[in-house]
């Protein structure tokens, strides 16, 4: 049974650590995932952008989610990541996701509080917990793009209004981390994570947790961020693999030849970052 994210961040917020939300783009993704977090005892977030919801069509994710918390007895909360509009969450919803993020980053301050409070009341009523943002987190992720320039950091004072306004469950907040791979060197804004932490009673994410210092995580889990989202870091570390596996072997066809190193790669990712995270044995 896949559930809401408040089966367990409330928790994460009160004990600060953060449980870790890992992007599913197919089964080898499900797989790792849930194999890290079944050996490390950890509650987990499969998020899944609208472009891997394309990819995996929405009856094949919610079967995957639904078979690896059946395999796993695992707390796993299925979560549309980056939500865009209202009728994609309710179609998530519908086919059984548990926990929805809405994305109106891009939207008026006012208007993304609309937005995203319509979606609040229909999963609130579904039992399905929200994930709102403030700022606007830069790089690429899926065809999302955001440079530098137009990348905005969240202000702390409209956090209070945008929590008791909207009541999602979760707020992701643009701290100076940035989607996909990274290019120069990141500054994470943990006065904005103390600050926004302390003035609403919900969990705080940190969107881009790929690429940056582990020293650096630890510092924004100690500001108060108890949501990780991680994709990238994945995508890299399995692909790696699978080249690795085509470049010696030039006859291979088997693909779990090269999928099951490229699995195996990302177990190995997922550990580290629930290590770190601090998530493991609270399952
Ligand atoms: O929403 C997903 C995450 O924010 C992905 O971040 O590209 O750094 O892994 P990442
Ligand atoms: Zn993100």
């Amino acid at each position: 049974l896949l559930v809401s994210m408040n089966e367990f961040l409330p928790q994460a917020k009160a004990g600060k650590y953060a449980v870790g939300q890992f992007n599913m783009n197919n089964l080898e993704f499900a797989q790792a995932i849930t194999e890290a977090a079944t050996e490390l005892k950890s509650p987990i977030i499969f998020g899944v952008s609208e472009g891997a919801l394309k990819y995996m069509g929405i009856e094949y994710t919610v079967a995957l989610a639904e078979a690896s918390a059946k395999k796993s007895g695992l707390p796993i909360a299925l979560h549309l990541d980056h939500g865009s509009s209202f009728e994609v969450a309710m179609k998530c919803i519908r086919a059984g996701f548990s926990s929805v993020m809405f994305d109106g980053s891009h939207y008026s301050f006012e208007e993304n509080i609309r937005l995203t409070k319509e979606i609040v009341k229909v999963a609130h009523a579904m039992g399905v917990s929200v994930e709102g943002e403030l700022g606007t987190i830069g790089g690429t992720e899926d065809d999302i793009s955001h440079d530098e320039a137009s990348a905005q950091l969240a202000k702390p004072e409209e956090a209070l209004r945008f929590y008791e306004e909207t009541k999602v469950d979760a707020l992701a907040i643009a701290v100076g981390t940035a989607h996909g791979v990274y290019k120069g060197e990141v500054k994470i804004h943990n006065d904005i994570i103390e600050k926004v932490a302390a003035a609403i009673p919900v969990s705080i994410v940190l969107h881009g947790g790929s690429g940056v210092p582990d020293e650096l995580i630890a510092q924004a889990i100690a500001a108060g961020a108890s949501k990780i989202n991680v994709n990238t870091e994945n995508q890299v570390a399995g692909t790696a693999a699978i080249r690795e596996v085509l470049a010696k072997d030039s006859k291979v066809y088997d693909p779990r030849k090269y999928l099951t190193p490229a699995r195996n790669a990302m177990i190995d990712v997922v550990k580290s970052k629930i290590q770190l995270f601090g998530s493991a044995g609270k399952a």
